[in-house]
Parts: structure tokens; sequence; C-alpha cells
């Protein structure tokens, strides 16, 4: 097993976000919310993923505003980066080039089979990118490199943690113990927050209606308008049902961002309207995302403090997954240098 460079001998944890499009509350309540609450437990790696982003092209003037941006938004929702590492991937050159080591160690049949490839491959055609279909090898690597625990994400990433799974158990048995085999920690509520036009898909940022998502930084204003306009149904009842989708996911974004479950908010909401739950949806999610808005205007201002923690977070991650990157090779067989 490798050798614990983690600090305290807590259990690690290693998740990160892509800059490929604005964050929005998906991405906040599936994944941002949690690592803020998991952080006083466990070490915390939290990357800005810019090599999964520029899977798809990217223009690079975005893709720079984007990754501080993202930094900032890690920071103002609340993650310490004294008690965390914070960092950008492509400052740690130990992920592409462990990722060339467990591309060589996948196969073509688990990659063909990953649903987010196979979507993605109907919308480009023959001209989809290699990086696409190669895109979880480097998220293998991205959590292999840290002797990862756990890795908080969102529902749609299940299917990635699990060829995860078997490629560090695939590396494992090939040569020796290597890696630990990490668990997926996926939120009871907020897992999967679904597009306020089209409930039964999933909120994304890639989306091409503004309207069927909410981004972190969208003003108070076009949170009320969007949450009013979410498509909801005729019923004209409050339930926490699969019949009910649009209803359902208001109910899921009030639960994940208050802490009161489902079923309590539908008792409330007994004898209420919808009005009355897209007003309470949409106070909720103002009341949350404002002091996290302000707090990346004034980040956003201070360049030069955003760029010691990423570079000071880039020294700490590259420590680690260094060590574990030479491992590798010297199983693999390369001459160590
Ligand atoms: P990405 O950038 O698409 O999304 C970032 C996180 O947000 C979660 N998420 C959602 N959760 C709930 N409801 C939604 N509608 C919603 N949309 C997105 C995602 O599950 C994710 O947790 N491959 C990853 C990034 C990545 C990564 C990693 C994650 C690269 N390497 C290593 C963990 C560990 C991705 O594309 O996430």
């Amino acid at each position: 097993m490798s050798e614990n460079l983690n600090n305290e001998n807590k259990k690690v944890i290693f998740s990160g976000i892509q800059p490929s499009g604005d964050l929005t509350l998906g991405n906040y309540l599936g994944a941002l919310k949690n690592w803020v609450k998991l952080q006083d437990d466990y070490t915390c790696y939290f990357c800005v993923v810019d090599m999964h982003a520029i899977t798809v092209r990217q223009t690079p003037a975005d893709l720079r505003r984007r990754t501080l941006e993202l930094l900032s938004i890690y920071i103002a929702s609340g993650i310490s980066p004294e008690k965390n590492t914070l960092f950008i991937q492509s400052h740690v050159p130990a992920h592409a080039e462990c990722c060339w080591l467990l591309t060589c160690n996948t196969y073509m049949g688990e990659l063909s089979r990953m649903t987010q490839y196979k979507d993605k491959s109907k919308k480009y055609g023959d001209s989809i990118g290699v990086g696409l279909f190669n895109y979880p090898s480097l998220m293998a690597a991205d959590i292999l490199l840290y002797n990862t625990d756990l890795v908080p994400v969102g529902k749609d990433q299940t299917q990635h943690l699990e060829l995860t799974r078997d490629i560090a158990t695939r590396f494992n048995s090939s040569y020796s113990p290597t890696f630990k085999i990490p668990e997926g920690y996926i939120p009871k509520i907020g897992a999967k927050i679904m597009s306020l036009q089209e409930p039964l898909k999933k909120m994304s940022k890639s989306s091409d209606n503004p309207n069927s998502y909410i981004l972190i930084m969208d003003p108070p204003a076009v949170i009320k308008k969007k949450i009013s306009r979410a498509v909801t149904d005729s019923l004209g009842l409050i339930n926490y049902t699969d019949d009910q989708p649009g209803v359902k996911n208001l109910l899921n974004i009030l639960s994940a961002i208050k802490g009161t479950p489902p079923e309590e908010l539908v008792l409330y909401y007994a004898g209420k309207g919808y009005s009355d739950l897209k007003a309470d949806a949409a106070d909720s999610i103002i009341s949350e995302l404002s002091p996290i808005q302000d707090k990346v205007q004034e980040l956003l201002k201070d360049k030069s403090y955003l760029e010691s923690i990423y570079r000071e977070g880039a020294v700490k991650a590259s420590h680690v997954a260094n060590n574990t990157l030479r491992k590798m090779q010297k199983k693999i067989g390369m001459i160590p240098r």
C-alpha cells in the first residue's frame, strides 16, 4: 500500500469540478456543499479540473476566467484554503502521466460503456475527441494518485467511480497492491438536481436553455424569475413523488439547502400552493447564494491571493501525487530517475 503522506492519518477525500461552464445550483448542492461539511473530518484535495474541461473545445479567455472563478467559488462556499489542498489540475503534471499509465490498463469496452460518453458521442458523431473517450482514465488518475478513501460527487459520476475502482483493482492485481479502492459519497438529498424546464433531465451547465438551470452567480431577480417559470404540473398538490418530478425537484432543492427532510416539507405545505413553494425555494436559494456571490467578487479582485492558494496547493498535491506516480512507474518496470 502507498505510504501515507497525508496529514494526521485522517481519511482522504478527493473531488473536482470542471471549469467548462458557469457553475449551477446542481454542482453546488450535489458536490460543493458536501465538501464544506466533510472538510473537518478528512484530509481533502479539491481540484479545479481544467484538463477535463478541454475534452470539449474551450475559448482560452473563458477557460482562464472560469478557472479562477471556480477556485473563488470553492473558497467563497466555505472551503478553507488553510485546512485543505486547493489546486489546479494542470499544475500537477503527475495527473497527465498517471492518466497514461492507467489508460494502458483500461479497456476500450469499459470506456465505450460510459453513458456520459455515449450521450456526448450522439452529439458530436465521428468528430468526438479522443479526450472525451479517455476522460474516465484521467478521473481515475485524479482520485488514485492521492490514496483517496472517499469521493464526494453527484449521482451522475457513479459510473466513472465504479470504473475507477475496477481500474485500481486491476492494477493492484496485475502488479502488487498500490491503490486504495475509493468509495463514492453521494448525498441522500441533492445528488441529482433536475432541470427546471425538463425535470426528468439533470440540471446541467451545458444546457442551451438558461431557464433550465440556476447559476451560482445568478442575481436574485434572475433566480426568482427562473424559479417562478419552473415546470410543475396541473395537480396542484405538493407531494414528494416521482409522478410529480417538477415539484419533487423544488422540494429536493429546498431540502438540500435547509437540511429539512422532504417529507417534513410536504407536511408544512399541506393546503398551500405551488406559488408558496416556489417563493420559498427562490428565497432560500437567494439567501444561500448571495453571501457566496459577494465573497467571489471580493476574491476575484485579489488575484495575488488566489495565486498564492493555487501555487501552494500544487506544491502540496505534487508531493503526494509524485510519490504515487513513482511507485506505479517502478512497479510497471520503468527505470527510476
Ligand atoms: P462536473 O464538473 O460535471 O460536476 C461537478 C460536480 O457536480 C455534480 N453535479 C450535480 N450534482 C447534482 N445535481 C446535478 N444536476 C449535478 N450536475 C453536476 C457532479 O456529480 C460533480 O460531483 N468528472 C467530474 C469532475 C472530476 C472529478 C474528478 C470528480 C474530474 N476528476 C475526480 C471527482 C473526482 C465532472 O465532470 O464533474
